[in-house]
């Protein structure tokens, strides 16, 4: 019955899976054929490298400072890049203060998310708190999200929100968000310890093709078979049978920071939150994932886009 349900749906898989192959929210395929038969997340990871490589070279050739490169040049090549002293809010405690008195959301995380109009508290921010970061910090983040993305964002693309996870000591496994080159920006609010769950990350894991490819295969394969250990589309490094070889192959980076210390990483890379029970505060900065075409048109007007951001004022 399973397989004839199976060979049912395949014609609908295929053609969602072919709908979905250029977006980067499309995390896996989901049919037969494309998890089986053609190699369709290879073919994926090696147009988005291919991508992110040239709109890198280019920006890298415009960028004339010299510190600014070399900052580019870091999280290029290990994946993880953290700016000391990068920005520090004035009200913090009035952030601390509102976010205690919000509902947990999940996986013990309590969230305020800004630029959202549809949301609450969007306008209790803008009422009481004038909180919502300003232009120039907004730029300033949209230059590194860009370039380790391989592409121009701008800031309705972004996702910004306050969250401070505390309680339990929930465990995390090392995976990659996606096939995709995709970045991530926590720019924390107070000290992160070692027990304070610091973001733990796989050094120079992003550029692993070769493995990034066989555990997508791997967890693609499980997922369509339904054995799965972790049932996510983000693939878990546990999945495989080589899990501790992984920790031979890189170097890990451990994300301690002090407040305002910004992180910022390529989440196509292997990660995962480390341990503690104290709470960690941070304004998380996560961009929306579109269509891989957009890198594609995205080399065509770096240099513009670079001038809009108006860095250098
Ligand atoms: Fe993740």
């Amino acid at each position: 019955m399973y397989l004839i349900k199976k060979i049912f749906y395949e014609p609908k898989c295929i053609f969602k899976d072919i709908l979905g192959f250029f977006k980067t929210s499309y995390k896996k395929p989901v049919s037969f054929f494309f998890n089986y038969l053609f190699f369709y997340q290879n073919l994926r990871i090696e147009i988005d490298k291919y991508l992110t490589e040239k709109y890198q070279k280019i920006f890298l050739k415009l960028e004339k400072s010299e510190n600014q490169r070399k900052k580019l040049k870091h999280v290029q090549k290990f994946g993880v890049l953290k700016i000391e002293n990068f920005f520090k809010f004035d009200n913090k405690e009035k952030i601390f203060q509102l976010l205690s008195e919000k509902d947990k959301d999940h996986n013990s995380e309590k969230r305020i998310l800004l630029f959202n109009k549809n949301e609450q508290n969007y306008k209790e921010i803008e009422k009481y708190l004038n909180l919502i970061p300003t232009e120039k910090l907004i730029n300033k983040i949209l230059y590194f999200l860009s370039f380790i993305r391989g592409e121009n964002y701008n800031k309705n693309q972004v996702r910004f929100s306050f969250v401070v996870t505390d309680g339990a000591n929930i465990t995390d496994n090392f995976h990659t968000d996606m096939f995709s080159h995709s970045p991530k920006g926590y720019l924390y609010l107070k000290e992160v310890d070692k027990d304070s769950r610091p973001f733990n990350y796989l050094l120079k894991s992003h550029k692993d093709y070769p493995t990034r490819k066989k555990l997508e295969n791997l967890t693609g394969k499980k997922l369509y078979k339904g054995d799965s250990k972790f049932n996510s589309s983000s693939s878990r490094l546990k999945e495989s049978n080589e899990y501790e070889n992984y920790f031979k192959d890189y170097e890990i980076f451990e994300g301690l920071a002090n407040e305002g210390d910004i992180i910022f990483v390529d989440t196509s890379g292997f990660h995962a939150k480390g341990e503690g029970f104290k709470p960690r505060y941070a304004l998380w900065i996560e961009p929306k994932r579109e269509n891989l075409l957009k890198k594609l048109t995205s080399i065509f007007s770096i240099k513009e886009y670079l001038s809009s951001l108006e860095l250098d004022k």
